[in-house]
């Protein structure tokens, strides 16, 4: 089981100062996120489990969340939502998953755009971010992570697509210090959010680690499929993708997903 005591003892270590609750088995962490959000849990609020039976991946998936292996939280964020700009809180979150298993395990992983955190071509970590608006209260977001840590079994789908980190690192994972991480890398990384509003201050960084930068992608539009060169995010967090005739498409992410042109990345 992940222990609180550890992390509370990490967290002070670093001086995060967080409401973090843990549940040993529940549906979802973005589902008690919200319950908690309407409830009125303050901003920041995180929720982790050892395992969930409901977790949710992007596009309506299934999230497996097999109990001692992996790391399963969400985050409530309340102040200074904007809602126009909340897609672009995943790619803060992705960016901050990458430095934070840098930093902790030593791994160098790249980012699928938008969001997935790939290891050898294969996927270790997703996010899910969903906005909630309310009538008379403000709007709220909620930022799901999960990260593939130990070594299990993936449904036979997912076995040439998914991976785990503890398959390249030295020592093992401690899931109690990779979350601290992710957290304090978030917090630095939303702050730089903060100043401007998007994503100009961490471009940079974020196509630093972009998997297929400069290199031919499949933009799997419902209005068309086409290729081109994925040159790189803009501050918006759109992937821009370089045409055969010159012309640069600014592709969203609710509308599309990008593959490379052999396979997954
Ligand atoms: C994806 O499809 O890539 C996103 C996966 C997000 C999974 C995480 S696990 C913690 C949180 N709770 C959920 O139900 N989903 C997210």
């Amino acid at each position: 089981m992940l222990s609180e005591k550890e992390v509370t003892g990490i967290m002070q270590e670093c001086r995060i100062d967080r409401n973090i609750v843990f549940l040993e088995s529940t549906d979802s962490t973005n589902m008690q996120v919200k319950k908690r959000a309407d409830e009125d849990a303050p901003h920041g609020t995180v929720v982790v489990a050892e395992t969930q039976n409901a977790g949710r991946g992007r596009a309506g998936r299934r999230w497996e969340s097999p109990a001692g292996c992996n790391l399963y939280f969400s985050l409530l964020l309340r102040e200074g939502v904007v809602p126009e700009k909340a897609s672009m809180l995943t790619l803060v979150m992705g960016l901050s998953v990458q430095e934070a298993v840098a930093a902790c395990c030593g791994v160098q992983t790249q980012i699928k755009w938008p969001n997935d955190i790939v290891l050898d071509g294969k996927k270790i970590a997703g996010i899910l971010t969903e906005m909630h608006l309310q009538e008379n209260a403000a709007p709220y977001v909620i930022i799901g992570t999960g990260v593939n840590i130990k070594a299990q079994e993936f449904l036979p789908e997912l076995e040439n697509k998914a991976t785990f980190l503890e398959s390249v690192s030295k020592e093992p994972v401690s899931r109690e210090a990779l979350l601290v991480k992710i957290l304090e890398c978030f917090d630095k990384n939303l702050v730089l959010f903060n100043q401007t509003m998007d994503l100009s201050l961490l471009c940079k960084k974020y196509n630093g680690v972009l998997v297929n930068r400069n290199g031919e992608v499949r933009v799997l539009d419902p209005a068309g499929e086409y290729t081109g060169t994925a040159e790189g995010i803009n501050k918006e967090g759109e992937l821009l993708v370089r045409l055969a005739d010159g012309r640069c498409k600014q592709v969203y992410a609710g509308e599309v997903s990008v593959r490379g042109i052999y396979g997954y990345v």
